[in-house]
């Protein structure tokens, strides 16, 4: 099977990451060669990527162009790390989070690539200056960091090294558009990158508002999913800022003052433990119980499909469905206020 796209990509790691990884890549028309220590848990990959791939063509859900039979073939698995990156063009990695161990495989790569090819970790929370500093070939490195399967949550935080050529995070960057994900550049390294930070905003506040007795859990979360979240999942918080007034000018002149008074409010950091832990967590509980087949059940990004992987599988389409004026008009500023 010839591939669309010319070049090869390595997936190292064959985990939850690395077999979607591999699957948007494949689905890309990409070439891919997926390695792993474990050649169980690459025999066990293919088969859930086959089975995967089959299943979503079936729901008329399969990214790219090509059928599930013919993006299947593009992918082959590999236990030997120089046959693996032989020729390839770019490389993901996804091996557990332990910077030890992503350190030595980069240091291994770094002694057998050549110049031209792209070193990329999908580490979490790593910063790039402690994976890659001191590596001959810093300039090729980069941390493209996904959301939780890449296959249905198309951002990726691209965040360089200081060092990282300006071309490794241009080419990078094209290259996720080419395979269809959603590409954000940040200029430097910061702890969290930009996704976990806003996350974090959002989960400390919660924690307070419930800690201090203001709203339920149950209803906190109501808050996001039927409200806040009905919004930022097509319109994000500076561009609701700026449809929510005259602009974003207007908005600040209407609301400055409102919002630094509220902020000013806001608490100390939690310590995400004790009384309101416990209290957050029987909540939880009562809704869905926290054991596996409870949780894989619910999971909308979890290791085995989930009931709610449907409903982060049809966000995309009906994103790309809905135009950018229809969005516009569902979010108007007398809806927003
Ligand atoms: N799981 C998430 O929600 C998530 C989201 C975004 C990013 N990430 C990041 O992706 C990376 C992988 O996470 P995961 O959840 O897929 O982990 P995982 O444990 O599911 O998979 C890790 C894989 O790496 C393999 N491996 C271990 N040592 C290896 C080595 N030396 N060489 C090659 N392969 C090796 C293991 O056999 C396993 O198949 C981590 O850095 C993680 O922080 C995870």
């Amino acid at each position: 099977m010839e591939p669309t796209q010319a070049g090869q990509v390595v997936v190292i790691g064959s985990g939850l990451i690395g077999r979607s990884w591999t699957m948007v890549f494949a689905g890309g028309g990409f070439r891919v060669k997926l390695y792993d220590i474990v050649q169980q848990q690459i025999t066990s990959a293919l088969e859930y990527i086959s089975k995967e791939m089959k299943e979503l063509e079936k729901s008329g859900m399969l990214k790219g162009t090509l059928n599930a039979e013919k993006q299947f073939s593009l992918i082959s698995g590999c236990t030997d790390l120089k046959t693996a990156v032989d020729g390839a063009m770019f490389i993901q990695e996804c091996t557990p989070e332990k910077l030890e161990l992503k350190k030595k495989i980069f240091g291994q790569l770094d002694l057998i690539v050549s110049n031209d090819v792209i070193l990329s970790s999908s580490t979490s929370t790593l910063l790039p200056t402690k994976l890659f500093t001191g590596l001959k070939h810093v300039k090729q490195c980069i941390v493209a960091h996904p959301v939780n399967p890449p296959y249905y949550v198309p951002l990726v935080e691209l965040v360089p090294h200081p060092e990282t050529e300006p071309s490794t995070v241009d080419k990078t960057h094209a290259l996720m558009k080419k395979i269809g994900q959603s590409p954000v550049k940040l200029t430097k390294e910061i702890d969290g990158f930009v996704l976990n930070r806003l996350q974090y905003a959002v989960i400390s506040e919660a924690w307070r508002l419930v800690g201090e007795g203001v709203i339920s859990p149950a209803d906190l979360d109501l808050v996001m999913s039927d409200g806040l979240g009905m919004r930022y999942a097509f319109i994000g918080p500076l561009e609701t800022m700026h449809l929510n007034a005259e602009g974003m000018t207007n908005y600040c002149e209407r609301y400055r003052e409102g919002m630094i008074h509220v902020l000013k409010t806001f608490g100390p950091v939690p310590d995400f433990s004790g009384e309101i832990e416990q209290q957050i967590s029987q909540a939880m509980s009562e809704k869905t119980p926290a054991d596996p087949e409870h949780l894989n059940a619910s999971q909308s990004t979890g290791r085995k499909s989930g009931r709610r992987r449907d409903i982060v599988l049809s966000l995309p389409h009906w994103k790309t469905h809905l135009s950018r004026d229809t969005r516009r008009l569902l979010w108007r500023r007398e809806d927003l206020l």
